[in-house]
């Protein structure tokens, strides 16, 4: 990457990707959000326009602000409107043939020689997604967290190809532009926080499945005894129960213990499709407003 960052794209407008597209438009920077399709893509404009108003609410943004960011962004249902991008950042589904493929189609439609594709991914090897183009050494993991616009770190991810300079340039954009705080991990999967809190996740959902306590009693307990913000069994709901299986299963793939292991009580809520906060049901219930009950 020659010259600076001002053209985004983000593949995928589910919270993440969405939550991304909305601090790089409120950073100032035009910002194409890529989906699936137009009811997906208008789908991704929603929650980006709902999160805005939740700022405008909270006293976090003034009005105007919030309506400039909305006329940086664009909603597309086609990869190739992003052939003008400095640095597209993929956020789809935690699936490596799905993630392979976003690679691939963008290694050959972004223009620019210099730019910089990087991952979302929590759990799949940066490695493998920039093995999947021909431009490895512009390849990076950029790992943000839910929510996006609120909560300020951001892990970057070199893999062994990824130039020196591809890191100091997405580093630097991650704190100057986006004003995040940036920590560097290892190409290891979880990275840094996820390899510290899925065990954690894991092991408040064995509690709850083995009766040792109720799932608001867990809850209760981190929350009103160590001043979490959210107790464990709430904030697996947040991240959505198919994803921390995701990422669980591709912790144990890789480092084999057991402590990574997804109990069976959390792939038997993913098989009925009680994914947590987006489906309205995990280990809490949630009304449309999304609260826990
Ligand atoms: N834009 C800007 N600010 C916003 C906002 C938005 N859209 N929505 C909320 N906020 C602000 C609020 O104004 C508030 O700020 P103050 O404390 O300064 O007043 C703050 O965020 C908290 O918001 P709320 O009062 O609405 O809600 P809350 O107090 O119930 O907190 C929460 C909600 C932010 C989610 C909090 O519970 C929390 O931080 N939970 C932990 C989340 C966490 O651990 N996330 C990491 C998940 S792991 C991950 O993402 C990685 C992965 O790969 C799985």
């Amino acid at each position: 990457m020659s010259g600076t960052i001002t053209r985004v794209g983000v593949v995928g407008g589910g919270q993440m990707g969405a939550g991304i597209a909305e601090v790089c438009a409120r950073a100032g920077l035009h910002t194409v959000v890529c989906e699936a399709d137009a009811t997906a893509a208008r789908r991704a404009r929603e929650r980006v326009t709902a999160s805005l108003e939740r700022a405008v609410q909270r006293g976090k943004l003034d009005r105007p602000s919030a309506e400039d960011a909305l006329t940086r962004l664009a909603f597309t249902a086609g990869l190739d409107d992003l052939a003008d991008r400095h640095l597209v950042i993929e956020a789809v589904v935690e699936n490596t043939d799905a993630k392979t493929e976003v690679f691939a189609a963008l290694d050959k439609i972004v223009q620019d020689p210099g730019a910089i594709l990087a991952t979302n991914t929590s759990a799949i090897p940066v490695m493998r997604l920039g093995m999947a183009t021909q431009r490895a050494d512009h390849v990076l993991g950029l790992h943000f967290f839910n929510p996006v616009p609120v909560l300020p770190l951001v892990e970057v991810v070199p893999s062994l190809h990824t130039a020196a300079r591809t890191v100091t340039a997405v580093e630097t954009f991650a704190r100057d532009t986006l004003g995040k705080t940036t920590i560097r991990s290892q190409d290891r999967t979880g990275f840094v926080v996820n390899a510290l809190l899925i065990p954690y996740l894991l092991s408040a959902v064995r509690m709850a499945e083995s009766g040792f306590a109720t799932a608001a009693d867990v809850d209760a307990g981190m929350e009103l005894g160590c001043a979490h913000p959210m107790g464990p069994l709430k904030l697996a709901d947040l991240i959505g129960l198919d994803t921390v299986v995701a990422i669980a299963q591709s912790l144990y793939e890789e480092f084999r213990e057991p402590l990574y292991a997804p109990p069976p009580l959390l792939r038997r809520m993913v098989e009925a499709g009680l994914l947590g906060r987006k489906t309205g049901r995990g280990f809490h219930t949630y009304d449309r407003d999304r609260e826990a009950r």
